[in-house]
């Protein structure tokens, strides 16, 4: 048997440096492109119960796959801690994502612990999660009572055959519509349903995904299959540019475009001439949104990454098991901002056939988070 080395995290990631001087949070930390902080995702597990062909594909995440091990994830106590340091610096709004969150033992405990903290304007925080809808229908009220405010549940096809061969584990369409049925029933909503969509794989679903979501109260957005991690096999050719999506749907169900609901949204907004609600398009690779990107993402292992296509994190975990305190911390997380200037895709759209630089791995969106 030849011998695999798959790279899953960057192995190298710097320890942050603590500045010499402490300067106090204020909740208005920009970035070396004047963006500010407003948004962390964060990474709960490495592990998912799918094996979706964009993402997890099963050759590579195999039986001999090593996942990361117990020891390595942060606790609930040091994710909130670290949290809390960046909510002080004007976090807003926290997504849980995995890997599939809702696999990592007691979530309900961490999300009743997040729910707690509060925004710099003393609001509660826009708590969320990114789900694969596997196990929702048997968590989502436990995830309602513990303070979560909404779900985004990933849905690739409204055909059976075509959805189960996406995710790779023979997955039912019905089950994840069930999940998303609960959720609504629970109170989990505005719910959004996000369809990754693949060139000659699921593009024929576009439609009649449109036409399922269309009058219902859940928002569908179409994403742009992306060139994240390093194990898709992604090619530009696989890719239906946002435009195309827009102008196959709004032939049949006219469409006209909406004002974003907050700078920074990753998808530009579209709603049906006759009432019948709205849909997203997340254009990543063709119309990047990288000039407002707010968004900060806390890996399971605690590695700070400023951009979602970068090759290291910085690793705060290291600070907090080294004994480093919250001002330190604190401290720590806004030079890193401060020296932020990643704009990954607004690169790439000049040079598509991707852009990681010799001998540098991007890290996996299973481990980044989504
Ligand atoms: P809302 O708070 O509901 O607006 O969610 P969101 O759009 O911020 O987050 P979500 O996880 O639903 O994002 C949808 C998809 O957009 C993700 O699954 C990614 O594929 C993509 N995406 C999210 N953030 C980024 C980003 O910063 N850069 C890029 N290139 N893609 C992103
Ligand atoms: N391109 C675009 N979106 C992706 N996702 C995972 N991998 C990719 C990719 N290569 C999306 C999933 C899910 C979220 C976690 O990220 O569909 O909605
Ligand atoms: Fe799992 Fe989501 Fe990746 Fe699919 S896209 S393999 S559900 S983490
Ligand atoms: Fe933000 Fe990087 Fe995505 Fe651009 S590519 S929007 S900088 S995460």
């Amino acid at each position: 048997m030849t011998e695999k080395i798959i790279i899953l995290s960057d192995g190298r990631s710097r320890p942050p440096l603590i500045p010499a001087t402490l300067v106090p949070a204020t909740g208005e930390l920009r970035d070396g492109l004047a963006r500010p902080l407003h948004d962390l995702r964060i990474s709960i597990t490495d592990r998912c119960n799918f094996r979706c062909v964009y993402c997890m594909p099963k050759d590579v995440f195999d039986k001999d796959y090593q996942y990361l091990p117990h020891s390595s994830l942060l606790t609930f106590e040091e994710i909130t801690r670290i949290a809390r340091q960046f909510v002080a610096h004007g976090v807003e709004k926290i997504r849980l994502t995995g890997g599939e969150p809702l696999l990592r033992k007691n979530i309900e405990k961490l999300i009743a612990m997040l729910a707690e903290l509060r925004t710099v304007h003393g609001k509660p925080l826009d708590l969320t999660l990114t789900t694969n809808g596997s196990l929702l229908a048997r968590k989502a009220q436990s995830l309602k009572d513990a303070g979560l405010n909404r779900v985004t549940v990933s849905l690739d096809a409204m055909d059976d055959a075509t959805f189960r061969a996406m995710n790779d584990v023979d997955f039912a369409v019905a089950d994840v519509l069930h999940g998303i049925d609960t959720a609504h029933a629970v109170g989990l909503g505005p719910i959004k349903v996000n369809m990754v969509v693949k060139a000659g794989t699921n593009e024929q679903e576009i439609l009649p995904m449109a036409r399922h979501f269309k009058g219902t109260p859940h928002i569908l957005r179409f994403i742009e299959f992306m060139d994240v991690g390093a194990s898709n096999g992604w090619n530009m050719q696989d890719v239906i540019p946002s435009a195309e999506i827009v102008r196959r749907i709004g032939a049949e169900l006219p469409l006209v475009p909406v004002d974003p609901n907050y700078t920074g949204e990753t998808a530009a907004r579209w709603r049906y001439v006759d009432g019948g609600g709205e849909i997203g398009a997340i254009s990543s690779v063709t119309q990047a949104f990288c000039k407002d990107c707010s968004r900060a993402r806390l890996s399971t292992e605690g590695k700070l990454y400023t951009c979602l296509f970068a090759t290291r994190g910085h690793d705060l975990r290291a600070l907090l098991r080294a004994g480093h305190n919250d001002a330190e911390l604190s401290g720590a997380i806004a030079a890193i901002w401060q020296g932020r200037s990643d704009r990954y895709s607004e690169l790439r759209t000049v040079n598509t056939d991707g852009l990681a630089r010799a001998g540098e791995r991007r890290v996996e969106m299973s481990y980044i988070g989504g």
